[in-house]
C-alpha cells in the first residue's frame, strides 16, 4: 500500500473511465495525481470525485487542460504538470477512444483521428516527459492499449491500427528506456464499463456484438488496480482478468485458433442474420445470436472484446 504514497503521478483522460478510476486508487493510496483532458468542467468535477473518494481532503490532485493532439497543448499540459507536482515519477497514457464501424464506411479522418489520440497522443505526452525521465534515471510509463491491440477483430480496422501503434512502439520503448532505469508498461483492458464504452456501443456492427458475445464487461476499478499492481511489480504486459489472459496466450502461441474461433462466430451470425448494415442504419443493439456457453475452442472470444 505505501508503494504509491507520495508518488507523482500524470494520467490523460484523467477525468472519466479506467483514468479516473486510476486517479482515484492512487489518491486512496497517497499518490499525488495530476488528472489531464480536454473538457475543464468535466476535469474539475472528476478532481472532487478523487478528493471524496479518496477521502483524504488533503489529497493532491492537479487538474491539466490538455489536447493530446496538440503538440503545443501537450508540452504546456507537461510542464504545468512538472511544476504542481514537483515532478512526475509515473505517467499513465490513457486518453483514448474507439470508434467502431464498417470497414467500407469508416473515413480516412476517421483512421487519422484515432492515430492522432490513441497513438500519436501517448508518444508527444512521452516525448514531452523523456527529458525529465532520462535526466532522472527513473520513473514509469504506462501505456493503456487494448485487446485489440493485439488481436483484430470485425468493425475495428481503425482502431485497432491504432491501438497496434501503441502496441508496438511501447515495446521499443521498453528498450530504450532500459539503460536509464525507466520501466515500461503496456496494459490491454478488456470490455470496461466506462462512458467511453457506452458512446462506442452506439455505432458497433451487430456482427461485433456477436462475436463479443456474453463476455462480461468490467468495472473500470479492476482495470485501474491491474495498472497499478503491473507498475508496481514491474510487469510489461498487463493484461485484467483470467479471460483476457487465456486470450492473450492463445493470441501468443496459437493464433490459428484464435481467428478459428472468431471466423466461425462471425460466420454464423452472418448465416443466421445476413449482412447488418441496414440494422446499424436503424439502430445498433445486440443481436440475440450471442455466442454459447465457452468451450475450450470458443475460450478465446467469450471477453474479447475490449474495447
Ligand atoms: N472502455 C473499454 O472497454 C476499453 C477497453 C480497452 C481499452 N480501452 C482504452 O482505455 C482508455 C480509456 O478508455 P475509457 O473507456 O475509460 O474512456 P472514456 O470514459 O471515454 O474517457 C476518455 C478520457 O480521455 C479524455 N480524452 C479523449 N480525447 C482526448 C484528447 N484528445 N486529449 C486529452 N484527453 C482526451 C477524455 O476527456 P475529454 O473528452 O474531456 O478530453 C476522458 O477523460 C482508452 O485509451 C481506450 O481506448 C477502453
Amino acid at each position: 500500500m505505501d508503494f504509491y504514497r507520495g508518488k507523482r503521478v500524470l494520467i490523460t483522460g484523467g477525468s472519466s473511465g479506467i483514468g479516473l478510476a486510476t486517479a482515484i486508487e492512487l489518491a486512496r493510496q497517497g499518490a499525488k495525481v495530476a488528472i489531464a483532458a480536454r473538457d475543464g468542467a468535466r476535469l474539475a468535477s472528476a478532481a472532487e470525485e478523487i478528493r471524496k473518494a479518496a477521502h483524504r481532503a488533503e489529497a493532491v490532485v492537479v487538474t491539466v487542460a490538455m489536447d493530446v493532439t496538440s503538440t503545443a497543448s501537450v508540452e504546456a499540459g507537461v510542464k504545468q504538470a512538472l511544476e504542481a507536482l514537483g515532478g512526475v515519477d509515473v505517467v499513465v497514457n490513457n486518453a483514448g477512444y474507439a470508434q467502431p464501424g464498417y470497414i467500407d464506411q469508416l473515413t480516412e479522418a476517421d483512421y487519422v483521428a484515432m492515430l492522432e489520440v490513441n497513438y500519436l497522443g501517448a508518444v508527444r505526452v512521452i516525448r514531452a516527459l523523456l527529458p525529465h525521465f532520462m535526466e532522472r534515471r527513473q520513473g514509469a510509463i504506462v501505456n493503456v492499449t487494448s485487446m485489440l491491440g493485439f488481436m483484430g477483430t470485425f468493425g475495428y480496422s481503425a482502431y485497432c491500427g491504432s491501438k497496434y501503434a501503441l502496441s508496438g512502439y511501447t515495446e521499443a520503448l521498453r528498450q530504450d528506456m532500459l539503460p536509464f532505469g525507466v520501466s515500461v508498461h503496456l496494459c490491454y483492458p478488456p470490455t470496461t464499463k466506462t462512458p467511453g464504452l457506452d458512446k462506442e456501443n452506439e455505432n458497433k456492427p451487430p456482427e461485433a456484438w456477436a462475436i463479443e458475445g456474453s463476455s462480461r464487461a468490467f468495472g473500470a476499478e479492476a482495470v485501474a488496480k491491474a495498472i497499478l499492481d503491473g507498475v508496481q511489480s514491474k510487469r510489461f504486459h498487463i493484461v485484467v482478468g483470467m479471460d483476457s489472459g487465456l486470450i492473450w496466450l492463445a493470441q501468443r502461441f496459437a493464433p490459428w485458433l484464435v481467428r478459428w474461433s472468431i471466423d466461425g462466430i462471425l460466420m454464423k451470425h452472418l448465416k443466421q442474420h445476413g449482412d447488418g448494415r441496414s440494422k446499424l442504419a436503424a439502430k445498433s443493439e445486440p443481436p440475440p445470436a450471442a455466442p454459447a456457453t465457452p468451450t475450450a475452442a470458443s475460450a478465446p472470444t467469450k471477453s474479447r472484446a475490449d474495447d
